[in-house]
C-alpha cells in the first residue's frame, strides 16, 4: 500500500494484485476534492487503469462534480429519457411505467472502450452502483497495454500502421463517418501503447481483405481475454469506479434478469484523437 500526505488526510491506494485497478481510501466524493487529491486520484488511475472508492452516497450533481475534476463530463451521444442532470447515463434493466429507465439491459456486453465509435472517443468513465442483483452483473477490465506488451515481435511489426474500424450496432448513435482509429495506440499521458479493439463495438480492419481482418482481430481477441490481463470488480452498492478508457477495456457479465441492477455513469469524451 502507498501512502501520500493530501490536504488534510491520507490518501491510500491499494493495488488490486490482479490484472490492474486500485482501491482508493480515505476520500468521500461527496465533497469536493482538493487539487492535490484530484491530482493524486488521477496519478493512481494512471497507474492502475481503474480506480475504486467503497461506500460511497452521492447525489448525480456530486457524481459529475467529481466526474469533472479528470475532465469536462459530457451527455452521452445516446438520448435518454429527461432527467435533471443530462450528463448522468443511466444504466439499468428496471422498466418503470412500461419503460425502461435506462439501457444496456440484462445481457452480457462484451469487451469495449467506451464511445470508441467516435473520431473523439471516450477518454474517462465513471460508474456508480445505486442497485446490484444478488448475483452476475460483475464488470471485468483488460489491461490492453499488458496485452500489447505480451505479443510477440512479429505481430508487434505487422500491427504497425494498422487501423481497425468501430461501430455501434444502434445506427443512430454512429457518425455518419466509419471512424477508423489505430489498433495500437499510445497514451497522451504515460506514452505506453496498448491494443485498442474490442468485439463489441470494433467492426473490421480497415484496408485489408475482410477475411484476412476478421481473422486478425479474432487471434487478437482471444490474446486479451486471457485471464492474466482481466480483472473482475465485484461491485457492492456504493462503489465508484474511475476509468481509463485508452489503456483498459471493460465488458459487463449477464444477471438475472428478474433481478434489479442500476449503475449511474459520467464519461469524459470529444477532447483526443487515438494516436499510433
Ligand atoms: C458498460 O459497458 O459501460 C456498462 C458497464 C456496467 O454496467 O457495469
Amino acid at each position: 500500500m502507498s501512502e501520500t500526505a493530501t490536504g488534510g488526510g491520507v490518501l491510500a491506494v491499494q493495488p488490486t494484485g490482479g490484472a490492474l485497478g486500485a482501491e482508493i481510501r480515505g476520500l468521500d466524493l461527496s465533497a469536493p476534492l482538493s487539487l492535490n487529491q484530484a491530482a493524486q486520484v488521477r496519478q493512481a488511475m494512471l497507474d492502475h487503469g481503474v480506480v475504486f472508492f467503497r461506500n460511497q452516497d452521492l447525489s448525480d450533481e456530486e457524481l459529475v462534480r467529481f466526474t469533472a475534476c479528470f475532465g469536462k463530463p459530457v451527455p452521452h451521444v445516446r438520448k435518454q429519457r429527461p432527467r435533471r442532470v443530462k450528463e448522468v447515463f443511466l444504466i439499468s434493466n428496471i422498466v418503470e411505467d412500461g419503460e425502461p429507465i435506462g439501457e444496456l439491459g440484462d445481457e452480457l456486453i462484451p469487451f469495449h472502450s467506451d464511445l470508441s465509435y467516435l473520431e473523439r472517443p471516450g477518454t474517462l468513465s465513471v460508474l456508480y452502483a445505486v442497485e446490484l442483483p444478488t448475483s452476475g452483473g460483475q464488470t471485468q477490465w483488460c489491461n490492453c497495454t499488458a496485452a500489447y506488451a505480451a505479443l510477440d515481435d512479429a505481430m508487434k511489426e505487422k500491427l504497425k500502421g494498422m487501423r481497425a474500424v468501430h461501430r455501434h450496432h444502434v445506427e443512430a448513435q454512429n457518425p455518419a463517418a466509419h471512424i477508423a482509429h489505430p489498433i495500437v495506440r499510445t497514451h497522451p499521458e504515460t506514452g505506453r501503447r496498448s491494443l485498442y479493439i474490442g468485439p463489441h463495438l470494433t467492426r473490421y480492419v480497415a484496408g485489408i481483405d475482410q477475411n484476412e481482418g476478421d481473422a486478425l482481430l479474432a487471434e487478437l481477441y482471444a490474446h486479451i481475454e486471457q485471464p492474466q490481463f482481466i480483472w473482475t470488480h465485484e461491485w457492492r452498492i456504493g462503489d465508484v469506479v474511475l476509468f481509463d478508457n485508452r489503456p483498459t477495456m471493460h465488458r459487463r457479465l449477464a444477471f438475472p434478469p428478474d433481478q434489479r441492477r442500476l449503475m449511474k455513469r459520467t464519461q469524459i469524451f470529444n477532447d483526443e484523437i487515438p494516436v499510433e
